[in-house]
């Protein structure tokens, strides 16, 4: 077997423009310090692929291809949601994955996720620590939601920021110009369970006295029907519309969400969507005012032809920086973004920060984002969000469509026993 360790690369939680970015990054990295590390392997749906020992042997795709993967959104090598349990409840679980990394010659194990998927990265390096087995965990970020602890911004959410602050500009022109005979109400529905970084950036568009977007409802802020209605009337009689940007995430004031749609997924959280036709509803009801909705759903969160040139740079520097860290020994963290104010000019660097800090929390907007009445941003919100959504990262485009790369995804031969642990 190879001094040389392998690494296992895997995706997990809900998948961005960019996270393919920082895994080309990380394939490019370790290509570039061959003589250093071994294969990359790429497992399939998250931790899920790694108990089934379905990983995709990476070395076989062309360094075109992984260069094509930085500006292809959605999840290459398929994501989960899909929480370890702990050593206790299911040892065999755990058993099992170690199998599969001493099968593989795995010594890196690179999870690309959110707050829950930095849990079983966690799980897994405690484990190791446990039984004394040499591997190095490394988290690597990725939310739209924007929510991780540690970091100044999640990789995913500028480009989600840029896209709805795009769309909520371009609706709310086409809503003035048919305000004075058919729609006063717009409401766009943004992704962002508990916290409100997305809606809130919807407020960059909002360059002017009576732009769109007009209120901004977000999760942090509990829903109150009256102040909404008259907010809603204020601008319909004072701009001739009315135009906004809610959160899936907004609560009432028993912390119901407004959009329960009934069920859980397998991280524990709500299904949401479905807010915008609840508050279309209640104005028409209330109002009388004719409106359309818009839920942006997977659209925002797969929009590669509006990302952000920051937001890819991020991604695939972080995926490139997990190598170096690696090599310089790094365990049990996540890389972060850590904001530089070069006199006043954005500037950014890779950090470190403990998976301990990271695992399972949420970043909330801070009160002093969020205008004194509960429905828009602040000077300071807005200062923090610019330098996030900077940049045209247009990708390659081929007879009028962007051109995305699809990778040969070849498996590697099983070595273990075919059962599985899930
Ligand atoms: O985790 C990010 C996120 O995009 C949330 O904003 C959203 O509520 C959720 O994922 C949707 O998850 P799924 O794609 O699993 O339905």
């Amino acid at each position: 077997m190879s001094t040389k360790k392998n690494i296992l690369y895997a995706q997990s939680g809900g998948v961005t423009a960019v996270i393919n970015a920082t895994a080309s990054g990380v394939i490019q990295a370790a290509r570039a310090n061959s003589d250093k590390v071994g294969k990359v392997y790429a497992s399939q749906n998250g931790i899920l692929g790694t108990l089934k020992e379905e990983l995709f042997d990476t070395s076989l795709e062309s360094d075109e291809d992984i260069l094509a993967l930085s500006h292809t959104p959605g999840g290459a090598f398929g994501s989960c949601r899909y929480k370890l349990k702990t050593p206790s409840t299911n040892p065999e679980q755990f058993k099992r994955l170690f199998e599969i990394f001493e099968a593989h010659n795995i010594g890196y194990f690179f999870y690309n996720g959110g707050g829950d998927s930095q849990d079983t990265t966690l799980k897994i390096a405690e484990y190791a620590d446990e039984i004394d087995y040499p591997i190095q965990c490394i988290g690597l970020p990725k939310t739209i939601d924007n929510d991780l602890a540690h970091t100044d911004n999640c990789p995913g959410f500028g480009s989600v920021a840029k896209y709805v602050a795009t769309s909520i500009r371009e609706a709310g022109l086409d809503v003035l110009s048919m305000s004075a005979t058919s729609t006063q109400v717009f409401i766009l529905e943004v992704m962002g369970r508990h916290a409100g970084w997305i809606a809130a950036a919807g407020g960059l568009a909002a360059d002017a006295e009576g732009a769109a977007p007009h209120i901004i409802l977000l999760p942090e802020i509990p829903f109150s029907q009256q102040d909404f209605l008259n907010k809603v009337k204020h601008h319909v009689e004072t701009h001739g519309y009315c135009a906004m940007v809610v959160s899936e995430g907004v609560k009432d004031e028993h912390g119901r969400f407004l959009s329960d749609a009934g069920y859980v997924d397998a991280f524990g959280h709500t299904q949401l969507g479905g807010v915008a036709p609840v508050l279309a509803h209640i104005i028409k009801k209330e109002l009388g005012y004719k409106y359309h909705w818009a839920v942006s759903d997977y659209l925002q969160r797969s929009a590669r032809h509006l990302a952000a040139e920051v937001d890819v740079a991020q991604a695939e520097a972080l995926g490139k920086a997990a190598i170096n860290m690696a090599l310089e020994g790094k365990h049990k963290v996540m890389l972060t973004i850590e904001r530089q104010n070069n006199d006043g000019d954005y500037g950014w660097e890779i950090g470190t920060a403990p998976l301990t800090e990271i695992a399972n929390f949420e970043k909330k907007m801070p009160r002093d984002y969020i205008s004194e009445d509960g429905m828009g941003i602040t000077t300071k919100c807005r200062d923090y969000l610019i330098p996030l959504i900077q940049g045209e990262a247009h990708p390659p485009y081929r007879d009028g469509l962007p051109y995305y790369v699809k990778l040969k995804k070849v498996l590697v031969k099983k070595k273990c026993s075919t059962t599985e642990v899930v």
